[in-house]
């Protein structure tokens, strides 16, 4: 019959994500597959030698636990109540039921950016390398279909971090990945760009009051409308910069979402004349040594404004492509002593827009496009929370980018 018919159709996407599934039951190198938020490295999360495969694909220490991810409200049961091994007659442990604490996030973020932690049932089928030995897991369900497609066909819950080398920033599209990780895993699933841009916000209702462990996707306004998250208290640091504070020394703790280029971040409350003063002092002299310079705009000056005829430099636009929209660049001859273009300068400007959205989604791409036109420094616009909330979301990737080199 027709519907038999259509039924054993194979289109070239279920496939593709039959064999990704295959890859992730029997194989030890993980599975790249996109979610909305960033794209995932993924393994299947009750095999100790396949989450190592993770962490030996992203050469990144194993202290630091991996969300899980389901397709479905039965899996998460299922990873709550585990069938009893061993004998029949052992102990029957009543079942464990979700925490209701988060029952009013579940209703209303999944499937979608939010990861909630929740206790690890003894006789787990996690394997220990997901939670780091810890007493508890992380748990998503992501919206993004082909993920869930993916979860549901493997048949097992998925451990994924994101699919970058450690310490680089977050893929937001399947080549930032193969970039990556082209040598080190055998198969990305290509779903396009991610809408969110930024992780999933991490939140703990374990304790009281609960606490928000990582700014993501879900902004903080919207989980405190929810009942009993209302005190929701925040968990993380992501370095303000206190003007008092002697700056901390680069690298070390907060080397992450980091770029080649060395990144300058202007917190939302530096004004944009100063911004522009700062980058147009860098453009002009010569002896700071940036020659590619990058420039990623939250705000909607003019670069060009600065850069007038009694300076005596010349600027041209050229577009260069890229997929978040066109990087323009200029072409700045500098002055040395008098004579004119002894030396010429580059700055690639790209504007996210102005709304905690939209940079969100462009961020990341954004700084690895930067990357890819080998600039020497990356000038960032800080967003504000008036902007929109996953403003915190953006400032927190941001200031770890920065690390030690934040501006006021
Ligand atoms: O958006 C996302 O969440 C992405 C995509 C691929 O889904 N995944 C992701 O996973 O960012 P990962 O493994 O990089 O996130 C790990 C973070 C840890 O750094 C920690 O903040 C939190 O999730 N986490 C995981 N398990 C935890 C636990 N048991 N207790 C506290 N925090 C935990
Ligand atoms: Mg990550």
């Amino acid at each position: 019959e027709w519907w038999e018919v259509e039924r054993n159709q194979k289109t070239p996407e279920s496939q593709a994500i039959e064999e990704a599934a295959e890859l992730l039951r029997s194989s030890d190198i993980p599975v790249a597959f996109p979610t909305e938020t960033v794209y995932g490295l993924g393994a299947d999360a009750t095999r100790s030698s396949s989450v190592q495969g993770i962490y030996r694909a992203k050469q990144r220490p194993s202290d630091n636990p991996l969300i899980v991810h389901v397709d479905s409200l039965d899996m998460l049961e299922r990873l709550l109540n585990p069938a009893p091994q061993g004998s029949p007659s052992s102990t029957k442990t009543p079942p464990i039921a979700l925490p209701s604490i988060y029952k009013p996030l579940i209703d209303r973020f999944w499937p979608g950016a939010l990861t909630i932690i929740l206790p690890n049932p003894s006789g787990s089928i996690l394997a220990s390398e997901v939670t780091s030995n810890l007493t508890t897991f992380g748990v998503r369900m992501p919206s993004s279909p082909l993920a869930r497609l993916l979860i549901h066909a493997a048949d097992r819950p998925l451990a994924a971090p994101s699919a970058n080398a450690s310490t680089k920033p977050s893929p937001t599209t399947a080549q930032h990945v193969y970039h990556d990780l082209k040598d080190r895993i055998d198969m990305i699933l290509d779903g396009g760009a991610s809408g969110v841009g930024v992780e999933s916000t991490v939140v703990d209702g374990l304790c009281d009051p609960p606490v928000i462990l990582r700014p993501g996707g879900i902004g903080i306004d919207e989980i405190r409308k929810c009942e009993g998250w209302e005190n929701v208290a925040v968990g993380y640091k992501d370095g303000t910069l206190d003007v008092k504070e002697v700056p901390r020394a680069p690298g070390m703790k907060y080397r992450h979402y980091s770029p080649k280029a060395r990144v300058i971040l202007f917190e939302p409350t530096s004004n944009p004349a100063g911004v522009m003063k700062h980058v147009l002092k860098d453009l002009k002299d010569t002896a700071i040594g940036a020659h590619k310079i990058g420039i990623i705009r939250t705000r909607n000056w003019e670069l060009g404004l600065g850069l007038g005829s009694e300076d005596d430099i010349a600027r041209t636009m050229n577009p260069v492509p890229s997929p978040i929209g066109n990087v323009v660049s200029f072409p700045v001859p500098v002055l040395q002593d008098g004579n004119s273009s002894s030396c010429t300068k580059v700055a690639y400007d790209y504007h996210l827009g102005s709304d905690a959205v939209s940079i969100a989604h462009g961020l990341f791409a954004a700084l690895r496009g930067l990357d890819e036109l080998d600039v020497d420094v990356i000038y960032v616009e800080g967003v504000s929370d008036r902007e929109g909330d996953l403003a915190a979301a953006v400032m927190n990737r941001l200031r770890k980018a920065a690390g030690a080199e934040l501006r006021v």
